[in-house]
């Protein structure tokens, strides 16, 4: 028999149809060491919609609804259980208002177009950042799809919205000292664990992957507090280019990363 057709057990069914390129990176991937989850600085569109000679950066946003398509179904076909992707930060409403218009109305269009596909695939809806900015179409749009897949168990995908770091760390430290005010905690409870619940992502693993497009070598108050131990990948690939092969060599990269977290490498051992 021809090895080279021989498909292991653990890809996934959908990979009968990736072509040859796509087959050839999955080949390279250890099913054991996949992340648990993956974080997105999603990066590019206004370079791309440029380089496309499109009339305005939108054109490049609109393009990067497929890449958020095609890596969301790529987390949910490897098993992946959390995608984090970075739509809007805090930051971005200083944008022109017609560039935020047309973002919040992808998001809304997204959101109504993706829901039943969402809840097929099994995959749930969450978000981090302050979702109370957000204008009352989007705010409803989300509100729905977060209820109607918040059963959903296979995956979650994660957007971050109207999100700062530094800020979801301010309003948690404020949090705690409502608590501490109200005599609920003694300032010595104050631990890691304790920190992070109050964070907008509590209960969720902190990212082992964070992937950032267009090249850029910055985190941009991107979830500050959870990427401390996170391997970070930064591709030159323009967010609208980052398909299902970029996703996957960004994998790969990550599967060739030794992960200490301030330990050493014991050589006896290794
Ligand atoms: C950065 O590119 C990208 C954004 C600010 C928005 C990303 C949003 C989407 C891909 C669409 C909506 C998302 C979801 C989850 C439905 P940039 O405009 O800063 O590009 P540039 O650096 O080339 O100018």
């Amino acid at each position: 028999m021809d090895t080279a057709t021989i498909t292991p057990a653990w890809w996934p069914k959908a990979a009968e149809q990736w072509g040859e390129a796509d087959r050839s990176l999955l080949s390279r991937l250890d099913p054991e060491r996949l992340p648990g989850h993956v974080a997105i600085i999603m990066d590019g569109n206004g370079r791309w919609a440029c380089a496309h000679g499109l009339p305005d950066r939108i054109s490049g946003h609109q393009a990067g609804i497929e890449a958020v398509r095609a890596v969301t179904r790529t987390c949910a076909e490897l098993g992946i259980r959390i995608l984090t992707l970075y739509a809007f930060s805090k930051e971005n409403w200083a944008r022109p208002a017609a560039e935020v218009g047309a973002l919040m109305g992808l998001l809304s269009r997204f959101l109504v177009a993706e829901r039943h596909v969402l809840d097929e695939k099994d995959i749930q809806l969450r978000t981090i950042g302050r979702i109370e900015d957000l204008p009352p179409d989007a705010r409803g749009a989300l509100k729905e799809t977060v209820s109607l897949t918040s059963q959903n168990r296979r995956m979650i995908l994660n957007i971050a919205l109207s999100y700062g770091g530094r800020d979801e760390i301010i309003r948690a430290a404020r949090k705690l000292g409502e608590q501490a005010r109200r005599g609920e905690i003694a300032p010595h409870q104050i631990d890691e664990a304790r920190f992070s619940n109050l964070l907008d992502t509590a209960g969720l693993p902190d990212p082992d992957l964070l992937v950032r497009t267009s090249g850029e070598m910055r985190v941009s108050n991107f979830l500050l507090w959870q990427i401390a131990y996170a391997e970070i990948h930064v591709t030159p690939v323009l967010w609208p280019d980052f398909g299902r092969g970029p996703f996957l060599e960004a994998l790969i990269d990550y599967q060739g990363r030794e992960r200490r977290y301030g330990l050493v490498v014991d050589p006896e051992t290794s």
